[in-house]
């Protein structure tokens, strides 16, 4: 059975206590939508990683950064060791508020999947075009650097497990969603760079997910499209029930 994501990125909210809470609250249906091949993610805070992850084996817990060095003099930061002794086994990279808050760039992404991938991490590669970049009919260009630049130096095996995610910026937290054509068109074409730069069978295997905007109402649109493997969802994640009644429509 082919696997389908759900993925939540919770950003800078939730504290411990209510991350705590949530995951309380979903766990008991985590097992049979695993049964239904749906894969449930969570991506908290990082104070709040080992405590969601503890007691919720079914969950797959990401953080939502990480730092590419195992250690040094970098204030502020946390490693992949770091992440790996309190068992988080996957972590967001490149999202595009990393990108514009952060400075982040494809070739820090690129030096923190290749880091991760050789951490046995689970890396979620997000890509995504800006409002002026889309209005300039610049979006397939510009994913195709994401793309491109972010896998430098990935292999097959490396890009066969990778999930990307993408995650257009004019939809995230606007309300806005992408039209399930465009979300359709994009991931097949993502999905047409992997085979050009690996070959077809890693291009089918990669998992690649729609995000932006998803909601109960629409999530249904996005699971319909033929490369469309899952959602990364932020706001519609914050809330025990409209979280799972997204992942009830799927
Ligand atoms: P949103 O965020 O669902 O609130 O638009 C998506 C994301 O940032 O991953």
């Amino acid at each position: 059975m082919k696997k389908t994501y759900v993925i939540g990125n919770w950003k800078m909210n939730k504290t411990i206590e209510e991350a705590i809470a949530f995951v309380h609250a979903i766990n008991p249906m985590i097992p049979t939508y695993q049964q239904n091949g749906i894969i449930v993610g969570i991506c908290p805070s990082y104070l709040a990683l080992k405590d969601v992850v503890k007691n919720n084996k079914n969950l797959l817990v990401a953080a939502q950064n990480c730092h590419y060095k195992t250690n040094g003099a970098f204030t502020g930061e946390v490693s992949i060791p770091m992440l790996q002794e309190i068992g988080i086994r996957a972590c967001l990279i490149g999202h595009s508020e990393r990108r514009l808050y952060n400075q982040e760039t494809n070739e820090s992404c690129n030096q923190k999947l290749q880091q991760l991938l050789h951490s046995k991490m689970q890396p979620i590669y997000c890509v995504g075009e800006t409002l002026a970049q889309y209005e300039s009919l610049q979006t397939k260009q510009v994913i195709k650097e994401q793309i491109v630049q972010g896998l430098n130096n990935l292999t097959v095996e490396d890009v066969r497990g990778l999930i990307i995610a993408y995650e257009p910026v004019w939809s995230i937290g606007t309300g806005k969603n992408a039209s399930s054509q465009i979300a359709q068109d994009i991931c097949a074409y993502i999905r047409q760079l992997i085979k050009e730069l690996y070959d077809s069978s890693v291009s089918r295997e990669v998992a690649i997910l729609y995000g932006g905007s998803v909601k109960v109402e629409n999530v249904r649109e996005y699971m319909q499209c033929s490369d469309v493997n899952g959602v990364l969802v932020g706001g519609a994640s914050l809330q025990v029930d409209s979280f799972l009644q997204l992942i009830e429509r799927i």
